[in-house]
């Protein structure tokens, strides 16, 4: 399902004439199947988040393909990446990411409107999300008024509503108590099995990273697949 390829990428950082180039990503290749969780385990640091975000075309890498379905998505403009994500990509973020002023409802609706869906189905989508990740109770409150958990079944519940067929998550719990973690980790799984969604999480917890089918560990710049836990 997506296919990375001699993927490397640094930053310039320091003045202009003095940059000096960080590599973070040295020639990683890699894939993930149909269907599968993937873990990227790694610590602070060691390139996760960048590796994410040129996945999901948010960054260009110096060098490397990726495809995803078979479309080499690496090439895109910033429009078509933005295109292609709306179409393809649900994300989970640590921090939920979830705007202040918008109703439990409205958050998870917003997708929807951006790809222009009306009404009528906007709202038959976000009432089967609610009730799949048991938020209909407190729909009509806004983030503040939400636990960690709950806000973060928020932004998987956003991440849901479009059906994409692949969800990036950084970090999804990072923010959590380790009970509220569990109840994260369990509810990714059974949307992995129930929706056959495929999940790639970035961890820096190595408990984390054990709900996933596939295991790679990020380590200077490169990644090892530490195996595969559990059968699909
Ligand atoms: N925009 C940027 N400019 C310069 N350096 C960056 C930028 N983003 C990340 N880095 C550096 O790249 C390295 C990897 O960062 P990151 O991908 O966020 O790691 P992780 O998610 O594993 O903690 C770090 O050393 C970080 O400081
Ligand atoms: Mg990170």
């Amino acid at each position: 399902m997506i296919q990375v390829q001699e993927l490397s990428h640094a930053f310039k950082i320091g003045k202009k004439g003095k940059e000096k180039q960080v590599p973070v990503l040295k020639g990683l290749s890699f894939s993930v199947e149909k269907g599968e969780i993937v873990s990227i385990v790694g610590r602070s640091g060691s390139g996760k988040s960048t590796l994410l975000h040129i996945m999901a075309g948010f960054l260009k890498p110096d060098k490397g393909i990726i495809e995803v379905n078979g479309v080499k998505t690496s090439v895109f403009n910033e429009a078509e990446s933005a295109q292609f994500r709306l179409a393809n990509f649900g994300f989970i973020f640590q921090n939920f990411q979830l705007m202040p002023g918008l109703t439990a409802f409205e958050n998870i609706e917003l997708p929807l409107k951006l790809r222009g869906d009306n009404k009528h189905v906007r709202t038959q989508k976000v009432k089967d999300i609610l009730q799949h990740v048991g938020l209909t109770d407190v729909q009509k409150h806004y983030p503040n008024e939400l636990s960690g958990g709950q806000q973060q079944r928020v932004s998987i519940a956003r991440a849901l509503v479009t059906d994409p067929p692949i969800i990036f998550a950084d970090e999804p719990t990072g923010s959590l108590d380790s009970e509220t973690e569990q109840d994260i980790l369990l509810l990714i799984q059974s949307l992995n099995q129930t929706r056959g969604i495929t999940f790639v999480i970035i961890t820096h917890d190595d408990t984390v990273a054990e709900t996933a089918n596939r295991i790679y560990r990020m380590h200077d710049g490169e990644l090892v697949e530490r195996g595969v836990t559990h059968a699909i």
